[in-house]
């Protein structure tokens, strides 16, 4: 007993549901699959890795599967010395981002540089990969590109690793998902908007920025400091460790949560970080019965404090 009217409203419902999907999802992706890649888009996606938040290799949000970015002082195969170079480091195993698995998203310029010139499709999962990002002017632009130094200089992943000091690693990757799954977004946001915000936090993105990054945590209401440059104002790793271990320390009032449990259990030099002891001792400074906060733990190598760290002074 299907009435006339629910049939008309039925398919009346499809179309309108239909055509609006199409607009949103299909057209918004032809128009975002013909932006050329920035520089800043390249160095992102080859910093953060194959997928920035929940995935298969990371259910945890534990930052597993990332690369590691590096600065490489000397060539890794030959020992001679070269001007800093950064590069992004793929051991065996990890999974590549967006701009290597589907090249076609760099756009058609930094696509052929980064397949013909840089050999990127040469690169794969099995022995890992070393990408370093270069620029070539064509027709008065300049276009980034990808190289794959495995492939075109003979840089193996595993061994140029194993010859970076500690100072010159930064766990980006790993920070990006520190970031993304505490929550920092809530408060601060990855996007300055509009005329004051640029004068105060710096330049806006440009259009092909974010090309291959997944999620972006541009945030949404700001109730803090915009963070994309972050790291041009305050390059301080020592300012940064104090304000997540306790943002108090250095911001008697700031709203914004401790991050200490990112120390996890062991400091650097490997003895166990007394919690408890710490607040004593703090509260005592706070009460006036010691002059001296205490000291902050510097945080171990592979701990989630680094990361976050390392991230958030990456972000220039
Ligand atoms: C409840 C809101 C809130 C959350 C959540 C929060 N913050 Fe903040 N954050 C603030 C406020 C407010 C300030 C400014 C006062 C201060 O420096 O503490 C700030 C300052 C900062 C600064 C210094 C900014 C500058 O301009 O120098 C950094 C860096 C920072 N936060 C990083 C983080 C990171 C990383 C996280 C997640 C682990 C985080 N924040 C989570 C509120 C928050």
């Amino acid at each position: 007993m299907a009435f006339r009217e629910y049939k008309i409203g039925a398919r009346m419902f499809g179309i309108a549901f239909g055509l609006s999907m199409f607009i949103t999802l299909y057209m918004a992706t032809v128009s975002i699959s013909q932006v050329t890649v920035s520089k800043v888009g390249l160095e992102r996606q080859l910093g953060f890795g194959r997928i920035g938040g929940f995935s298969y290799e990371d259910p945890f949000l534990k930052g597993k599967g990332k690369p590691v970015k590096v600065v490489l002082k000397a060539d890794p195969k030959t020992g001679a010395p070269m001007d800093a170079t950064v590069a992004y480091v793929y051991e065996p195993g990890i999974p590549f981002p967006s701009g290597i698995n589907h090249p076609r998203i760099l756009g058609e310029a930094s696509r052929s540089l980064s397949e013909n010139k840089g050999m990127t499709l040469k690169a794969t999962l099995q022995t890992g990969a070393v990408f370093l990002v270069h620029e070539e002017e064509q027709n008065g632009f300049l276009v980034p590109y990808i190289e794959n130094a495995t492939a075109t200089r003979g840089w193996e992943p595993t061994a140029t690793l194993a010859k970076v000091e500690d100072t010159d690693r930064h766990y980006v990757g790993k920070g990006k998902i520190m970031f993304v799954r505490e929550g920092c977004w809530w408060c601060h946001t990855l996007l300055p908007e509009q005329t004051q915000d640029w004068q105060y936090f710096g330049a806006p993105p440009m259009l092909g920025d974010f090309n291959g990054e997944s999620p972006t945590a541009f945030g949404s209401d700001r109730k803090a400091p915009d963070l994309t440059h972050v790291g041009s104002r305050n390059s301080s790793q020592e300012w940064m460790m104090l304000h997540f271990f306790n943002p108090r320390l250095v911001q008697p009032h700031s709203i914004m949560p401790r991050y200490d449990y990112l120390w996890g259990e062991k400091d650097a030099s490997g003895n166990v970080i007394n919690f408890d002891k710490w607040r004593a001792d703090y509260n005592d400074y706070l009460s006036g019965k010691s002059l001296t906060a205490p000291d902050v733990p510097f945080p171990a190598k592979d701990s989630e404090a680094r990361a976050l760290i390392d991230f958030v002074l990456n972000l220039k």
